[in-house]
């Protein structure tokens, strides 16, 4: 064992080093919460006039933006990236970025989508500010798949060097071998 607990990384079976399975069900909840906001996603402004849809996205969005908050703080103060010591100073900078660009871009999307709920709600259904803030959303959309799609690739090149950095998050397709 090295000073801060984690397993010898060459000489060990892999995973190094593990997230809480709190940790965990935050991952993954999210990732279903997403996937779930997606496939409900307004197609329309015109389908704002529907009051009870109104509500629900909003209170979805507001709900969504909380539990953000609450996970960016949990894992900021209780856990450590899983990524091994060795790893090159650049890449574990574009791996907190990447971290930190998935919060920034779901937070824009939930309260861009509020901001629109909102306008709406005031009366506010054309012009250029709603127009305004609709693009954003769109625009935030689009950086978060990206950015999901990069950190999927990452997490698999990952599982390929089979590191322990999958294993650390991923119950599937665990690294077993001895590095
Ligand atoms: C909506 C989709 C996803 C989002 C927004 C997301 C977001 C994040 C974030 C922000 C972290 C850093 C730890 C944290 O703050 O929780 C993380 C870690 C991780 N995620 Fe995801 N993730 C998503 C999907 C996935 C998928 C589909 C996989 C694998 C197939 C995956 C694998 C991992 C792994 C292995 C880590 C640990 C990385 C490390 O320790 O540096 N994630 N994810
Ligand atoms: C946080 C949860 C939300 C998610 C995940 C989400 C997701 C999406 C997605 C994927 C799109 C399509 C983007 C595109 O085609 O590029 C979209 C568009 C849109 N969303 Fe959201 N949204 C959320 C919250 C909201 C809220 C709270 C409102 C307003 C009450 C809203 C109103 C809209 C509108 C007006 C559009 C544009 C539809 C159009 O193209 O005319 N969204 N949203």
């Amino acid at each position: 064992m090295t000073d801060d607990g984690a397993m010898d990384y060459e000489k060990q079976l892999v995973p190094t080093r593990q997230y809480s399975l709190f940790a965990k069900i935050l991952h993954w909840g999210f990732v279903v919460l997403f996937i779930y906001g997606i496939l409900k996603q307004v197609d329309n402004i015109a389908q704002l006039a529907n009051v009870a849809l109104l509500r629900f996205e909003l209170l979805f969005a507001f709900v969504l933006l909380v539990l953000l908050a609450a996970r960016f703080g949990y894992m900021t103060k209780t856990q450590v990236s899983s990524l091994p010591k060795e790893t090159p100073y650049f890449q574990k900078l574009l791996a907190r970025l990447v971290h930190l660009g998935m919060y920034l871009a779901l937070s824009s999307i939930a309260l861009s989508g509020i901001l629109i709920g909102l306008l709406y709600w005031m009366g506010i259904k054309t012009g250029f500010f709603i127009a305004l803030v609709i693009y954003i959303h769109e625009v935030s959309v689009t950086v978060c798949y990206w950015l999901i799609g990069l950190h999927v690739a990452a997490a698999i090149f990952h599982r390929l060097k089979n590191d322990g950095v999958w294993s650390s998050m991923v119950p599937v397709w665990k690294e077993t071998t001895t590095k």
